[in-house]
């Protein structure tokens, strides 16, 4: 009998052993690959969670990273060739979907040109009209046309149909996130008045344009890069300091009402080595992970200026000890950490 159990044991062990090696895991700053091998090309990304599948949407930053030194400043950029779309189902396997936001070639003046700027797309769904809604910064190289750009599609993965770009409430609109509620009203915050103040503005019912409800928050703060949540009743917003594709510390805020007012918390949320400089990172979305309580993923880009293309991502856990919100470093991890 022993000589049979023996080697069952030996195979059971192995099996084991198999089975932990293959745990899948986030691996901050490294290359990641989709799973037709590609290096991931989402920047500035964005999170929808849709009949049990997540899609991330990001900047297509393929080729060349310019600068035209007569701006005077690091207006780094890539061309534009629109805003990709990936597909998982457990947020380590990304499956490429294609270009769900194309550029327009053949026209100079589209704010979609390969010449201009497409930075930081989100995308919401719609349960009322049944419409996929993408709300992206557009800009002109130099920075000062300072849009949000509107598009909207019957699918998640696209294509989108780009409809227009505006400037919310008369105002200046870079750096950009949505944000719906449980409620299901929608709202846009962006970094207005040149960056100095954060907006933040309700949505009409449809989700295509400002309801011409919104705040001014975080006057003279120069916030950026905006990645807001919702934990145990109460708002969060996680964001940048203003300084180009370098990176900065990062601040928390705080609200009971979403359109303000708004508390920034004191200290960094961000722990652990290069923390004041958010990991040599910049917020760009928290996701809620579905199906687990209180599990919520902090979404950074590590820029490289130099090449924006290979910039790479930093997936952090947030940590919630006694209502207290953190983000420690994690050379590596998966979702076991939230169970
Ligand atoms: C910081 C923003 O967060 C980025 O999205 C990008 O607009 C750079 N500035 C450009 O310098």
């Amino acid at each position: 009998m022993k000589k049979l159990l023996f080697p069952l044991f030996i195979l059971l062990c192995a099996g084991c052993a198999r089975q932990e090696a293959a745990l899948p895991e986030f691996v901050p700053g490294q290359v990641w690959l989709d799973t037709d091998g590609n290096p991931i090309n989402a920047h500035g990304g964005g999170m929808l969670y849709h009949d049990g599948l997540y899609y991330w949407y990001g900047e297509y930053k393929v080729g060349e990273t310019t600068l035209d030194p007569s701006l005077g400043w690091e207006a780094y950029r890539t061309e534009v060739i629109g805003v990709s779309c990936y597909s998982s189902a457990d947020l380590y396997n990304w499956k490429f979907e294609g270009l769900a936001l194309t550029a327009v070639e053949d026209d100079p003046n589209h704010d979609l040109h390969p010449t201009q700027v497409v930075e930081r797309p989100k995308v919401i769904y719609n349960e009322r009209t049944g419409k996929f809604v993408m709300w992206m910064h557009v800009d002109s190289p130099d920075y000062f046309k300072a849009c949000a750009g509107v598009a909207i599609s019957d699918n998640p993965t696209g294509p989108f149909e780009y409809l227009y770009s505006l400037r919310p409430n008369g105002e200046m609109s870079r750096d950009q996130t949505l944000f719906v509620d449980d409620d299901g009203r929608a709202y846009h915050f962006y970094s207005a008045e040149d960056n100095a103040t954060m907006y933040i503005s309700l949505l009409t019912d449809d989700y295509l344009l400002p309801s011409g409800t919104y705040t001014r928050n975080f006057p003279d703060q120069y916030r950026e890069a905006p990645a807001v949540f919702k934990y145990d009743g109460r708002y969060y917003m996680l964001s940048s300091g203003c300084s180009g594709w370098d990176p900065n510390v990062a601040e928390l805020a705080v609200a009971d009402s979403i359109l303000g007012p708004w508390e920034t918390l004191p200290g960094n949320p961000c722990v652990g080595p290069d923390a004041d400089k958010t990991f040599y990172a910049q917020s760009t979305f928290v996701l809620k992970v579905e199906g687990l309580d209180n599990a919520y993923i902090a979404m950074f880009d590590r820029w490289n200026k130099l090449d924006l293309e290979n910039s790479l991502y930093v997936w952090l856990p947030v940590d919630i000890q006694g209502g207290k919100l953190s983000i420690p470093w994690a050379d590596r991890w998966n979702l076991s950490y939230f169970r």
